[in-house]
């Protein structure tokens, strides 16, 4: 069976609810799925995922959530040729416009060092999901399980 890990921080339930939407639809697909606070995530939380799936607010001006930074810097050592990975950031590019989405973009860029294979680029949330987010999250979803069928 697929094994699906998502790894969230979430200051103020924007991003929290975006990575509820990820596993339902992770759940929808049968697909296992778990999902874990970036603070809970370590080294070894992707080594068993087939699909690994980062979802993160961005802060500051254009700043990492500082929950994420220790799994950030353990990222860009790790080896995960062979899974698939896609990132969800949710963001303001109104209010940010010079550092709109940068913690999920820096993200992807670390996943690329890894090895493991991109299932789609970034998605952009802007602050929380509505409906026509919901179901660009279920394509994410889709397009990571079928990357790695
Ligand atoms: C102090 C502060 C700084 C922010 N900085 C950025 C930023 O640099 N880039 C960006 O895209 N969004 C920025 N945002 C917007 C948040 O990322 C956005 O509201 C997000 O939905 C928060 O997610 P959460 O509810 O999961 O905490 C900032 C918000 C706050 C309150």
């Amino acid at each position: 069976m697929t094994v699906a890990k998502i790894v969230y921080a979430s200051s103020t339930g924007n991003t929290e609810g975006i990575s509820e939407i990820l596993e339902d639809t992770f759940n929808e697909m049968d697909v296992e799925v778990e999902r874990l606070e970036a603070d809970e995530a370590d080294d070894e939380t992707f080594e068993d995922a087939d699909i690994c799936v980062i979802a993160t607010y961005s802060t500051g001006d254009g700043e990492r959530p500082f929950d994420f930074e220790d799994f950030y810097e353990e990222l860009t050592d790790l080896d995960l040729a062979g899974k698939v990975f896609g990132v969800v950031g949710s963001g303001d590019s109104k209010l940010y416009p010079d550092h709109s989405f940068f913690a999920a973009l820096s993200f992807d860029e670390a996943f690329e060092k890894t090895g493991a294979t991109r299932g789609h680029e970034v998605v952009k949330i802007e602050n929380d999901a509505d409906d026509a987010d919901e179901e660009i999250l279920k394509e994410f979803v889709k397009a990571l399980v079928d990357a790695k069928a």
